[in-house]
């Protein structure tokens, strides 16, 4: 059993490649009992700014496993810094157990830094990285992917970057005249703060999660994002989706509004 967050299906690409049987946290989130029995439990997410998502840690310290193994994979693009120690804090300070922990390079779907095109170009060898994770959660290596004095002064200096602000941060986007209302970045949306008004996209910030989902999956790249901090997209023009997953994968993963044969109707309907 795997517990998956993702923005543009990296994470969840790699969540199916390592089993079969793969839970969306944002479809669970809201549940009062989050009580999981299983062989192993792992659960697979992005880092924001070396952390995982707000959603995720919240899942787990509300979360009770009931099992003998417990593993974190990790996706990134570009660095990790010292993400492995952070979040072995999150497990450590919610009590639960955590057996194991690796990260997982793939395409960096950060777009106020990277242009897709270039990050799409680069061989990132995302399969052999999980032919490893396979091969060690098969005899059930426990551990955790060793974080150097280097890595946690990246760190620092990220945080003195962005002022110790959260990831949230970077989600600074305004919804342009170009939008059509066609509803797609509601859907994708893990945090449902997305909804349409008077057939135009508008977003309510407080539980953004900053996964760009939104901003990735728009058809008329009507979601701007704002300079943040000096940091100006390089190409608003390219947006990305890995290509082991489909939107409607996305939304079925993502959309908090609809059970997922209601998204399966709507999807047919949609614009993109
Ligand atoms: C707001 C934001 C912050 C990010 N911060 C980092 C980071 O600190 N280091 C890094 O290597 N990648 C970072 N990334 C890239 C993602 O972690 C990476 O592309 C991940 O695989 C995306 O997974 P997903 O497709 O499942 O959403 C960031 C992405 C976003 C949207
Ligand atoms: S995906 Fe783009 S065009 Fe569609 S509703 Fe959202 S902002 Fe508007
Ligand atoms: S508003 Fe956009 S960036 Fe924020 S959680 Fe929703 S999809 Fe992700």
């Amino acid at each position: 059993m795997i517990f998956c967050f993702s923005g543009t299906g990296n994470s969840l690409y790699a969540a199916r490649s390592l089993d079969t049987d793969v839970i969306s946290i944002p479809q669970v989130i809201d549940r009062t009992d989050l009580h999981f029995r299983s062989e192993r439990i792992g659960i697979v997410a992005p880092i924001y700014g070396h952390e995982m998502p707000q959603m995720v840690k919240a899942f787990i310290s509300r979360a009770t496993f009931e099992t003998s193994y417990v593993f974190l994979i990790l996706t990134y693009g570009n660095r990790h810094a010292n993400a492995v120690e952070l979040a072995r804090q999150v497990f450590g300070d919610a009590g639960k157990r955590i057996d194991y922990i690796r990260t997982l390079l793939m395409v960096d779907n950060f777009l106020p830094a990277f242009d897709m095109k270039e990050q799409l170009a680069l061989d990132k060898h995302v399969e052999e990285q999980l032919e490893v994770i396979r091969q060690d959660l098969a005899v059930r290596k426990h551990g955790f992917e060793e974080v150097t004095e280097a890595d946690r002064q990246a760190h620092e200096h990220y945080l003195q970057l962005v002022g110790h602000q959260p990831a949230t941060v970077w989600a600074d986007f305004s919804f342009t005249a170009r939008c059509i209302g066609c509803g797609l970045c509601t859907k994708v949306c893990p945090a449902g703060c997305i909804h349409l008004q008077k057939h135009r996209a508008v977003r309510n910030r407080k539980n953004c999660q900053a996964c760009m989902a939104c901003v990735h999956v728009c058809p008329e790249k009507a979601i701007r994002i704002n300079p943040v901090l000096g940091f100006r997209e390089p190409d608003p023009q390219t947006r990305y989706r890995n290509v082991h997953v489909s939107l409607s994968d996305l939304v079925h993963a993502n959309w908090r509004k609809a059970l997922p044969e209601e998204a399966e109707k709507e999807e047919s309907s949609c614009v993109i």
